[in-house]
Formats: structure tokens, C-alpha cells, sequence
């Protein structure tokens, strides 16, 4: 018998800086609902991420522009139902922190309602103001620099930032900036390696990378691209099982079965009583001996055709 222990307690922010202290790698993922949520913290992995790249990888939009507040509140609740030792952060959507006071009421939505630990806003000295309204109302916050997919409209489309001796040196302000705002970590996302190795060693937070190379203190994925769910994998990402394929498999198995009649099986089928059966069809001993039986069932549940 498996016994479920409930006593399990989750992690903070504050274990994730001991183990960014003991010089622990921290591995970070996505997750957007219950059952992956669970797997993922079933696998150990301390810190999930409800990302906004729900809306392309979940949802079908083609930007994380159109994720609403209501779509990743929906999804943070059945991650935090899901897992019971990761800390979860909640990614914060477009526009739903523009003004501290904004920020507070919307990020308050995901701790309060949804269950989530922190959240994760993008920007690095444009943001500092909003980090910081958080962290003071006790809301930790994960930042986020380097490419910054909300502002995709303005960057103009998906590439490495801080190539430039200019836009490397806006990185490494972006990043002291939302330190001393008091961000628990910062992500780079598609960030030179050696860039992102010197940001981490500048920095007493942990800096976690996604397309940064090996020198972050930590990697975060989105966990359909390490699962292999969907067709195309990015450049940073490694594929460590090919479940596109696996589901396309198992689902075109179904499908033969069923249309061949193979679907369900005995060991896939109840069956009742036959004495039972026979007594609501009118097949029993007592409908013969009255006759019954022999007009057709009609004793018992009539066939359509009979009515
Ligand atoms: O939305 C997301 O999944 C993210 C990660 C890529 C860091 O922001």
C-alpha cells in the first residue's frame, strides 16, 4: 500500500538561496497544469515556473502578449494543486504590472488566490520600481532580462541581446538593478555564455538561464520542448524524450483498435449478472413458463423496433 504523506512542505525562496549558497545548480521548469505539475515535482526538481509561454506552447497564440490574468491564475491554481514541494512562481502577464499599485493587486491574485510563492515579471531597470513595491509588501519576485518576450512588438523579433559592447553593458545594469530592487533570482533569457557567466559572478542572487550557456547559477526550459511534445525544438533546448512521438504512436494505436473492434477487450469490459440480464429482457424461467419470452422480450426492456 502506497501511503501519501501529506506533511510534505514546500519549499521558499529562502531554500532556494541556501542552495544557490551550498553552490547547488538549480533546476527550473514550466509546468501549466495538475498532472504535469506533479510529475515535475515527483522528479525533484525544486523551483516550477508557470510561464506565460502558455499562451504559445499551451494555448496556440502565436506571443505571450495575449495570455490574460485569468488564463495564467487558471493554470497557476491546478499547478499549485499539482506539486507539493516545489515553490511555484507565477509568471506575471503583459500589462498587469505597469504601475506598482497595479502590480501589487494582480501579483497579491497570484499568491492569494492561486497559491503561488513568487511571481516573475520581465525588465530589468525599467522594472525596478515595481520589484521593489513587491519585495516591500512581502511578494518575492523573479526577474527577468535579456530577451524579453512581452516586449516583442518593440524588440521586433526573437534574437541574443547584449551582443553589442553597448547593449551588454544595459544587461549587466539591468541585472545589478533588479538585485538591489530585491529580486530572489533573475532569468536571462538568450544571453551570450560568457555575458551570462560574468553577470553571475557579479551578482549574490542566483542567476537562472534559459539560451545563457553553462556559467548561470541555475537553468529553467519550457518542459514541452525537454519532453519533445512539440514539433520543433529550440537551439537551447535538449530534447530528453520525444513524447510528440510517443503520443502519436499510442493515439494511432487507439484508433486501430477501436476501428477493428479490438478496443475495449474482456479486461476492459464489466459484465453483469447474466440471471439479472435475462430478467430484464424477459428471458428469465418465470417469463417462459408465462410466455412471456416468446413475444419478443416484450416482457422485459422492448427493442426499439418493437415500440
Ligand atoms: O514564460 C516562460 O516560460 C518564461 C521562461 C522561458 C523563462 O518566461
Amino acid at each position: 500500500m502506497s501511503v501519501q504523506n501529506d506533511n510534505v512542505s514546500r519549499l521558499t525562496v529562502v531554500d532556494i538561496a541556501k542552495l544557490y549558497g551550498d553552490g547547488t545548480r538549480i533546476a527550473t521548469i514550466t509546468a501549466y497544469d495538475y498532472p504535469t505539475a506533479a510529475l515535475v515535482d515527483q522528479a525533484g526538481i525544486p523551483l516550477i515556473l508557470v510561464g506565460d509561454s502558455l499562451g504559445q506552447v499551451m494555448l496556440g497564440y502565436d506571443t505571450t502578449v495575449r495570455v490574460s490574468m485569468e488564463e495564467m491564475l487558471h493554470h497557476t491554481r491546478a499547478v499549485v494543486r499539482g506539486s507539493r514541494r516545489a515553490i511555484v512562481v507565477a509568471d506575471m502577464p503583459f500589462l498587469s504590472y505597469t504601475t506598482p499599485e497595479e502590480a501589487l493587486v494582480n501579483a497579491g491574485r497570484f499568491l492569494r488566490d492561486a497559491g503561488a510563492q513568487a511571481v516573475k515579471i520581465e525588465g530589468g531597470v525599467r522594472s525596478a520600481r515595481i520589484i521593489e513595491a513587491l519585495v516591500r509588501a512581502g511578494i518575492p519576485v523573479m526577474a527577468h532580462i535579456g530577451l524579453t518576450p512581452q516586449a516583442i512588438n518593440t524588440l521586433g523579433r526573437v534574437r541574443v541581446q547584449g551582443k553589442n559592447r553597448d547593449a551588454a553593458r544595459a544587461l549587466l545594469a539591468d541585472a545589478l538593478a533588479v538585485q538591489e530592487a530585491g529580486a530572489f533570482s533573475v532569468v536571462l533569457e538568450l544571453v551570450p555564455g560568457q555575458l551570462a557567466e560574468a553577470i553571475t559572478e557579479r551578482l549574490r542572487i542566483p542567476t537562472i538561464g534559459i539560451g545563457a550557456g553553462a556559467g548561470c547559477s541555475g537553468q529553467i526550459q519550457v518542459i514541452t520542448d525537454v519532453l519533445g511534445l512539440g514539433e520543433w525544438t529550440p537551439r537551447h533546448a535538449r530534447k530528453y524524450a520525444d513524447l510528440h512521438g510517443v503520443i502519436l504512436g499510442a493515439l494511432g494505436s487507439y484508433r486501430a483498435d477501436v476501428e477493428a473492434g479490438d478496443f475495449p477487450g474482456s479486461a476492459e469490459t464489466v459484465l453483469m449478472d447474466p440471471g439479472v440480464l435475462d430478467e430484464v429482457l424477459g428471458r428469465s424461467d418465470a417469463d417462459r413458463a408465462s410466455g412471456a419470452g416468446s413475444l419478443g422480450g416484450l416482457a422485459g426492456i422492448p427493442l426499439d423496433r418493437d415500440l
